[in-house]
């Protein structure tokens, strides 16, 4: 028998859920049939990928299933242990120096997972001394590191450096000041004004960690991020392989001597099995065809000109996206899930974000474009776009 108290908190969740799925209007994990591509399988038909993390198109390309499968060869299907122990292969110290490089820093240290390189670093990097300075809408893998670090935590009013200023100000003698910002705003688009962090982190002798998940393949001359794209050196970068990489996995980089910190004090670095090899290896093929294949960032953005003129011009509110990550506020979670659906039925996949994932009233489309789309991909998606926001009243 269960608890009362459990029973009230899973039985609303779960009604929600049967009711949504009953009224077909559950639209999340759609089992795809295919890979990540600008037209993927779902349900046996074909539908257009509007939102999805392969910015660069790379997930389905050639050369990287091509060093995938010499890995598999090579290595197997898993290291089957953690780096510390058995978890380490010649192609991980690869991916780390090649990361460290191509970052301009001293060292990098991989994660399984772009969730656990934040939760990993700043759990293990902010003691009881610290004052960890965060914004109000980083992601929620910087807020879970938060929660499990030892240090105070203190929330700065989204991407206002007048409030990042005074926080800072209030905790000037701190032993250790932390300020850890998203470069790109994953559900806003948006980008941190980061010359402006910066210079307020130097000021207040501040460690900065940027989370560049959605800056890695889409801002700066190398696609290296947001601290590229302003020319600022931060501290700590952080990535994700998930997205413009193609594969699973995340890295921070930073000083040998944080590094080296990180490797032997993260726990969710030291008790997690290794990234298999494959990936790995898929990764490091990534890199070098982002730098390779400099024309698929020029397209992504040529194709998020596109999309987002057109969202504007139909009236719809983008919410100040600068970057690829293009929000659509529809505001209602209800009016949402049915557009959603509709768009489905029409063949074109579009993610919904609702509470909690963005705040109550806030619900919205999370959109963007790839290098892997066509003009006309872009111009039938917001056909749809158009037709079905008017069928809801939304647009006149
Ligand atoms: C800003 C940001 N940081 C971190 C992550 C976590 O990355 P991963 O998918 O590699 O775990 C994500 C992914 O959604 C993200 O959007």
């Amino acid at each position: 028998m269960m608890n009362q108290a459990y029973a009230q908190m899973l039985s609303p969740v779960l009604d929600w859920v049967l009711q949504a799925r009953a009224n077909g209007r559950y639209t999340f994990e759609p089992p795809f049939e295919s890979g990540a591509g600008a037209r993927a399988r779902l349900g046996g038909r074909e539908v257009l990928m509007l939102s999805t993390g392969n910015y660069l198109g790379l997930a389905d390309h050639p050369e990287i299933r091509q060093a995938m499968r010499a890995a598999l060869d090579e290595f197997g299907a898993s290291s089957c242990g953690a780096r510390i122990n058995n978890g380490t292969t010649t192609l991980h110290r690869q991916l780390e120096a090649r990361l460290a490089e191509w970052t301009g820093k001293e060292s990098a240290i991989a994660f399984s997972s772009g969730y656990l390189a934040n939760l990993g670093t700043i759990s293990a990097l902010c003691d009881a001394d610290t004052v960890i300075v965060t914004d109000q809408f980083n992601h929620m893998s910087i807020l879970d590191g938060c929660r499990l670090a030892e240090g105070t935590v203190k929330i700065f009013t989204h991407n206002s450096i007048d409030k990042l200023q005074f926080v800072l100000q209030r905790n000037a003698d701190a032993r250790k000041l932390f300020v850890v910002v998203d470069g790109v705003y994953s559900m806003d688009g948006e980008l941190a004004p980061l010359d402006q962090i910066h210079k307020l982190a130097e000021q207040y002798g501040a460690l900065l960690m940027v989370d560049e998940a959605h800056g890695i393949g889409v801002l700066g001359a190398r696609g290296a991020g947001a601290a590229e794209h302003f020319g600022v050196p931060v501290d700590i970068v952080m990535g994700s392989f998930s997205k413009s990489l193609a594969g699973i996995g995340g890295f921070v980089a930073g000083t040998t001597a944080l590094v080296e910190y990180i490797r032997h004090f993260s726990h969710a670095y030291t008790f997690n099995a290794s990234l298999p090899p494959v990936v790995v290896a898929g990764v490091l093929k990534a890199l070098e065809l982002m730098e390779r294949e400099s024309w698929r960032i020029a397209k992504l953005w040529r194709n998020t000109l596109r999309f987002r003129s057109g969202l504007i011009e139909l009236g719809f509110d983008v919410m100040g996206s600068v970057t690829p990550v293009v929000p659509i506020l529809i505001g209602d979670d209800e009016i949402l899930l049915d557009m959603a659906k509709d768009l489905l039925d029409g063949g074109v996949y579009l993610a919904a974000a609702i509470p909690p994932a963005v705040p109550k009233g806030k619900s919205r489309f999370r959109a963007n474009a790839t290098a892997s789309l066509e003009d006309e991909d872009i111009d039938r998606a917001l056909d749809l776009l158009g037709r079905a926001a008017k069928r809801y009243g939304l647009l006149r």
